[in-house]
């Protein structure tokens, strides 16, 4: 037992946790993911399944993108970026509802799958429905040969290395990465984007993980706010844009592991319900970086302040305005609209773990939950 105690911490590399080892890997996990596929200096993005059907791609009526979990918000980052740069309408569409849905799909479609573990029951019944259907099925899956990687058409993996925390992290921004990749790519191709444009998303595109290594560096800040909040009953995550699916994960990452009751919510429709619940004992935690709505997200931020809420700003480096505002912020570094959730994801993480670890509870294996989900 001794033995295997220690084989464990070895695979930890030093953390405490598999979850903080992997949030810590997300840097070199992006680059991995980047590699040989971002070519800066030549402008290209080279990806052979993306290549071999880009007549599919660019043919294609719309995108349907099926997952669950962790994986359907990177879903919902992909609509905006591929419809904001690709100009490509996207669905999104939760495996397990679409595969009992009786869908409308035709031979135009192109369905994205979206599975760290490659096996999830729900999200592989759904491929195969679009397959009987004569969609192209695409899969982005990060376990090489799993299941889902063998029955869609192409694909193209994250290689963000394994990722044993049931909470998923480092398989959520390498997603990210994969996705805008391939938009980028179907961006250039079908026009909607100046070369000026393209060559500048891929030098941002590059830096990102050493944004991404600065952003780590808010830890022990985290750390003391996670102490500060560990005792909520709930909590809200709030963002627009771009930054509303990641409003969602970091909700599902507090309740995946602290078990605190946490809602994700578009900033815009806390005035619809959520804005009933706001009280001296609620934090917020407000995803206000410069780019995308922020002068709209600051007065979502007055209003929580009139009602007494507490304010956790992620703000973009040298913000003043939300810090004026706010109990505290978690500053990311700039980058481009469309690359920031790879950023702002960064601090809910932590923040989640830290509130888990505070609370004694079971970080890499919680309660009722499963790394890969192979039944219904
Ligand atoms: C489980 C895991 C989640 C994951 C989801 C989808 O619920 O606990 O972390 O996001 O399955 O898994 P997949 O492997 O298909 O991405």
């Amino acid at each position: 037992q001794k033995l295997q105690l220690n084989l464990e911490q070895i695979e930890k590399g030093g953390f405490d946790h598999f979850m903080l080892k992997e949030i810590y890997e997300q840097p070199l996990a992006i680059k991995d993911t980047y590699r040989g596929r971002l070519l800066v200096d030549d402008a290209i993005i080279k990806m052979v399944g993306v290549e071999d059907n880009m007549k599919r791609f660019l043919n294609a009526d719309r995108i349907i993108i099926v997952a669950c979990g962790t994986s359907w918000h990177a879903g919902l980052v992909a609509e905006y970026i591929f419809e904001d740069l690709a100009r490509i309408p996207v669905e999104v569409e939760y495996a397990s509802e679409f595969r009992y849905r009786n869908p409308v799909i035709t031979e135009k479609d192109v369905v994205i799958a979206i599975s760290q573990s490659g096996e999830t029951a729900d999200t592989l019944a759904a491929i195969k429905l679009a397959k009987s259907k004569g969609a192209f099925v695409f899969g982005v899956c990060n376990v090489v040969g799993s299941t889902i990687a063998r029955e869609t058409h192409a694909g193209a993996y994250t290689h963000a290395g394994p990722e044993i925390g049931v909470a998923s992290t480092k398989a959520f921004t390498t997603q990210i990465t994969i996705l805008t990749l391939i938009a980028l790519r179907l961006a250039r191709a079908n026009g909607t984007m100046s070369s000026s444009d393209y060559r500048r998303q891929l030098q941002e595109l590059e830096l990102i993980p050493e944004k991404v290594a600065e952003a780590l560096k808010a830890d022990k800040h985290i750390q003391a706010i996670a102490e500060t909040y560990k005792d909520s009953r709930n909590m809200l995550y709030l963002g627009r844009g771009y930054n509303f699916p990641v409003a969602l994960e970091g909700a599902l990452k507090l309740k995946e592991i602290s078990y605190i009751h946490a809602e994700g919510y578009p900033a815009a429709e806390m005035k619809h319900g959520p804005i009933a619940l706001i009280d001296e004992n609620m934090p917020v935690i407000v995803i206000a970086t410069k780019k995308g709505h922020y002068e709209k997200v600051v007065s979502n931020i007055q209003e929580i302040k009139a009602r007494k809420g507490k304010i956790i700003g992620i703000v973009t480096q040298g913000d003043v305005s939300v810090r004026e505002l706010a109990d505290h912020v978690i500053e990311v570094p700039e980058t481009l609209e469309n690359l920031s959730p790879l950023l702002t994801t960064i601090p809910l993480q932590l923040l989640s773990y830290h509130i888990a670890v505070l609370l004694g509870k079971n970080v890499d294996q919680p309660r009722n939950l499963a790394k890969s989900v192979t039944v219904e």
